[in-house]
């Protein structure tokens, strides 16, 4: 694989394809954060009207610190899980208490807050900040088990680090957040679970399941 080559392909073909959502029209990582704890469990179409009335109503991190909890819920109201919310407000609180109000842009600093696993600290840091993390869900790790043939079980807790390594040796250090918003929206629009758009994908060329023609082989998954 010719890395560069790579992150080019995938780059230039996110900043031409890619959705327009609202969470892409700000670089505000507390934006950013609100954006992925909702898409966490919470499909992109269901998520957009509730991320626009939540910023409405708690346009910075310092409104959603100071508000009550009945408010916070009620502005959850149809996107469950509550306990995703009354993390988000506690290390909320966390960054107004300990950072002054800037979420922190490490991931040392940004893990150790209520609510952010490594998934969405990768997401924050690379997205906000422009950090070159890795930021790998279920989804990033389809993808990427298709463009390296990686059959790992992705159902087993382990085999995320391998994932985890991999974008960390492919990541753009010119642009880490076009890079992974990248394999996020191939994931969403081309390497789907089923029936994935090869022939429509950008970095086919790059794919070692597309070129051994077993793309519907992965990724494993056992059934848990
Ligand atoms: N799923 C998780 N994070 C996302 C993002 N930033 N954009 C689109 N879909 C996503």
């Amino acid at each position: 694989m010719n890395i560069q080559q790579f992150q080019h392909d995938l780059i230039t073909w996110f900043k031409e394809e890619k959705r327009d959502l609202p969470w892409r029209q700000t670089a505000d990582p507390y934006r950013i954060w609100v954006s992925e704890i909702m898409l966490q469990q919470t499909r992109v179409d269901t998520v957009i009207p509730f991320y626009n009335r939540f910023l409405e109503k708690f346009p910075t991190l310092e409104a959603l610190a100071g508000a009550e909890e009945q408010e916070i819920l009620k502005a959850w109201e149809g996107l469950g899980y509550y306990s995703r919310v009354r993390n988000l407000q506690a290390g909320v609180r966390e960054v107004s208490e300990q950072y002054g109000g800037t979420v922190p842009d490490t991931r040392k600093d940004i893990s150790a807050l209520k609510g952010v696993g490594p998934y969405t600290a990768g997401a924050v840091l690379s997205i906000a900040y422009g950090v070159p993390e890795h930021a790998v869900d279920g989804n990033v790790m389809r993808v990427l088990s298709r463009i390296l043939l990686i059959e790992e079980d992705i159902a087993k807790p382990k085999t995320r680090k391998r994932f985890e390594e991999a974008v960390m040796q492919l990541i753009s250090h010119e642009d880490p957040s076009s890079f992974n918003q990248g394999l996020m929206e191939l994931g969403a629009l081309i390497c789907t679970p089923t029936t994935p758009k090869c022939l429509l994908c950008p970095v086919r060329e790059h794919c070692a399941a597309f070129h051994e023609g077993r793309q519907n082989e992965l990724p494993v998954k056992t059934k848990a």
